[in-house]
């Protein structure tokens, strides 16, 4: 029999890829999203590139009474909940949405989830736990904590959140998927990262340099501790993120208990050299300037996925060449997006 799958937030960014691997894998796909940060377009297209038809609601996932009809209507098997606000900066700013958003929606779908006896869910959470891994590949003994933003201290009290909801009730099985930088688009150049207005994070940004939209590059400091004195990041396929999803659905359904997971490569590459793969991807130099520092940055940050690797049978396929090249494709192919 099917199984159905329901994707909160399944319009933006990581939920389309993973929905689109959901529906290749088989699994029938429910998506409720606000729109609040995307744009049906994403789900259109991830119809026609599979074929397959999926069901989107429209809706925030605040709404218990909208979730309890969804439960009632569909047949749901487990939850992946990507819904929520991801902007660092704009979490400091706006303290309270990001707190409202991102704790009441992950309550009241636990609250609706137990009402309806559904107790399998993937939580995506972020490196960002970790605050600062001190130059070390990060494994989930890591400490956690450390963090300055709103952003990162919501995902950390809800993996607290979720681990207390595990603790009052043993039927759940919960992964806690820790992401580190996800890049890139599906090879099709259909679907991809969409960011409103100016670009906070690396990728996005120099696709928009490299396709005109963008003047230059900053790169954010040169005297870190790192071999060309830029940052250090974990980058990783989007497309091998939303394996590593329906790798853990799979795990859960025979897995009872909360597990963190990291999703990453556990290969660090720096500013630098993410700009030089894209020349390579775009077949052009890229102008940078290096400034200050961003506040809040770490000097390095990577993962060690081995346990991915144990538990979910997961790990990353696609290099640093591969991610450029699509998230390239999608940008010459969209470049102002979903909007035209
Ligand atoms: P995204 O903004 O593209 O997707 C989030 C989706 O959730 C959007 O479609 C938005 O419209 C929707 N949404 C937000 N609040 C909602 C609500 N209350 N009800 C219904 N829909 C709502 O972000 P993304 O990059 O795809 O990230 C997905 C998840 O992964 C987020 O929880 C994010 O914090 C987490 N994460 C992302 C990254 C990253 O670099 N992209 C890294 C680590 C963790
Ligand atoms: C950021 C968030 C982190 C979140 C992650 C995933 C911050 C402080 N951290 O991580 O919480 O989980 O995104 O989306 O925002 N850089 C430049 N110029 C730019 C943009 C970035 O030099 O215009 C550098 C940064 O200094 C960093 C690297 O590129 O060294 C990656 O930055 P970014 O893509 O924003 O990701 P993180 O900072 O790792």
């Amino acid at each position: 029999m099917t199984s159905s799958i329901l994707v909160t937030g399944g319009a933006g960014y990581i939920g389309s890829h993973t929905c689109l691997c959901l529906l290749e894998t088989g699994y029938s796909v429910i998506v409720i999203d606000n729109l609040s940060n995307s744009s049906i377009e994403s789900l259109n297209r991830v119809q026609n590139i599979t074929g397959k038809p999926l069901d989107f609601i429209q809706g925030d996932v605040r709404d218990e009474t909208l979730l309890n009809e969804i439960f009632k209507k569909y047949s749901i098997d487990a939850v992946i909940h990507f819904a929520g606000l991801k902007s660092v900066g704009e979490s400091i700013v706006k303290p309270i949405e990001y707190y409202d958003n991102n704790l009441h929606n992950t309550l009241t779908l636990c609250r609706a989830m137990t009402r309806a006896r559904i107790k399998k869910l993937v939580f995506s959470s972020s490196a960002t736990v970790y605050g600062d891994p001190k130059g070390k590949a990060a494994n989930e003994q890591f400490p956690v904590g450390g963090i300055t933003n709103p952003y990162g201290t919501s995902k950390l009290m809800l993996e607290q959140i979720l681990t207390d909801i595990y603790r009052s009730d043993n039927e759940w099985n919960i992964a806690l998927l820790r992401y580190f930088n996800p890049v890139g688009a599906h090879a099709s150049g259909l679907i991809g990262e969409d960011p409103n207005g100016i670009p906070n994070n690396l990728m996005p940004y120099i696709s928009q340099v490299a396709v005109g939209l963008r003047p230059y590059l900053s790169v954010y400091g040169n005297d870190y501790s790192t071999p060309d004195g830029t940052g250090v990041r974990d980058y990783i396929h989007v497309m091998d993120l939303a394996k590593g999803h329906v790798a853990a659905l799979k795990w859960l359904t025979t897995n009872p208990g909360i597990r963190a997971i990291n999703l990453g490569t556990g290969v660090g590459y720096s500013v630098l050299d993410i700009l030089h793969a894209f020349e390579k991807a775009c077949g052009k130099s890229l102008p940078y300037k290096i400034v200050e520092r961003r506040a809040g940055d770490v000097a390095i940050c990577y993962s060690d996925s081995s346990l991915a690797k144990e538990l979910l049978g997961w790990q990353a396929q696609y290099n640093l060449d591969d991610m450029c090249k699509d998230a390239w494709h999608w940008q010459v192919n969209n470049p102002k997006g979903y909007k035209g």
